[in-house]
């Protein structure tokens, strides 16, 4: 039974974060279990060749789907079961409770990330929290020092991850800068969700059209809205891992990284994350360096702060993307898409409405 009403709450756990914003989640749902698998058309072969984003954004998604159905009321906890030929990572089956979590719908529908300013970054409150998070999972968020030289290493990242034309094909595949079609709002990462203004967003598909001309570096500038995203606020934390982590430990990981980012979102910050710095073996050497750990255990890099104003919601292929609304509701939080559609999530039940 709580299968079935699981159906209902797909559209707000698509509201998990995945790199490129591709969505690779795909779900079976059996007679006793959902299967949570993905589809290799939403892989990102060329930038993420080890898989690890994949796997993170995968966790990301079942950690998020825990949390909407607890908070909907259905009993559903995780077996993980990896298995590549399969191309499943495991399966949510029923439970005697609720899964237990502080977050709620609500926290997943308004998370989002945030490319902009920021005013301040974290407090010691706040890294103590997130830190806890991820040291129950036997790792760590730490704060990474020298801010005076990781705008050094971003654009040595970027300088790298740009020269490779089979990342750059990648990229446009996934790039949105056409309100007119319809996948800008189902998938990908629109001009909105970059920053990008009407005309930066004409000079970026124009260096697109041109590259390899373009010498990398100028497509970076174009991607970040012209300016060093360090130089827009807040503090740069990296989420460490336990030493050897395997592809079900990353896909756990994926779910301590959601649970980092619902609390910040619930401390009032965003997280902007840097992803190139964890690509790229040099830049993650120094960042191994910096923070004094190994580093391949070091998964995930993120520019964290409190947002100057809301970023836009990105699209989603399931339940309306694009920019959605929340309105004020009793009962239970009560969300508008850009279709129209109204989702009214309170214990117990999600209805749709018009
Ligand atoms: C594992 C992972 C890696 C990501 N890497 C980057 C990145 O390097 N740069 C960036 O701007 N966004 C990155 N993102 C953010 C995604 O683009 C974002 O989650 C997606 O577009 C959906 O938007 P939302 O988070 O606002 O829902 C990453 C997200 C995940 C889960």
């Amino acid at each position: 039974m709580d299968l079935a009403a699981f159906r209902a709450l797909e559209p707000l756990c698509w509201r998990a974060p995945s790199a490129h914003n591709t969505q690779p989640w795909r779900l079976r749902y059996e007679r006793w279990a959902i299967t949570v698998g993905w589809d290799p058309a939403d892989m990102l072969p060329a930038g993420d060749p080890s898989g690890r984003d994949l796997r993170l954004s995968l966790g990301a998604f079942v950690e998020t789907c825990l949390i909407v159905a607890a908070d909907a009321g259905l009993r559903l906890d995780w077996v993980a079961d990896h298995d590549e030929h399969d191309r499943r990572v495991g399966r949510l089956r029923p439970a005697r409770q609720p899964y237990r979590t502080p977050f709620r719908t609500s926290e997943v529908w308004d998370r989002r990330t945030d490319r902009g300013r920021f005013t301040g970054g974290p407090d010691a409150d706040v890294l103590a929290a997130v830190d806890a998070v991820a040291r129950r999972a036997g790792g760590g968020v730490r704060l990474v020092p020298g801010a005076g030289r990781l705008g050094a290493l971003l654009r040595a990242a970027d300088r790298q991850v740009y020269a490779d034309p089979a990342v750059v094909a990648e990229l446009r595949r996934w790039l949105r800068l056409d309100p007119g079609r319809p996948d800008y709002r189902a998938d990908g990462l629109s001009d909105r969700c970059l920053g990008l203004s009407r005309p930066a967003a004409a000079g970026l598909r124009a260096a697109l059209a041109a590259y390899p001309v373009l010498r990398p570096l100028g497509l970076a500038r174009l991607l970040a809205a012209g300016d060093d995203p360090l130089a827009r606020g807040g503090a740069v934390l990296a989420l460490v891992a336990p030493p050897d982590l395997d592809a079900p430990g990353e896909v756990e990981f994926g779910r301590v990284l959601m649970r980092v980012w619902l609390t910040l979102h619930a401390a009032g910050l965003a997280a902007h994350p840097l992803s190139q710095l964890v690509d790229v073996a040099a830049t993650r050497d120094v960042l191994g360096a910096l923070l004094d750990v190994a580093p391949q255990r070091v998964v995930h890099v993120t520019r964290v702060g409190r947002p100057v104003a809301a970023a836009p919601r990105s699209a989603r292929r399931v339940g309306g993307g694009g920019a959605g609304r929340r309105v004020a509701a009793s009962g239970g939080p009560k969300c508008v898409s850009d279709n129209n559609a109204v989702l009214v999530v309170s214990r117990g039940a999600v209805t749709f409405g018009g």
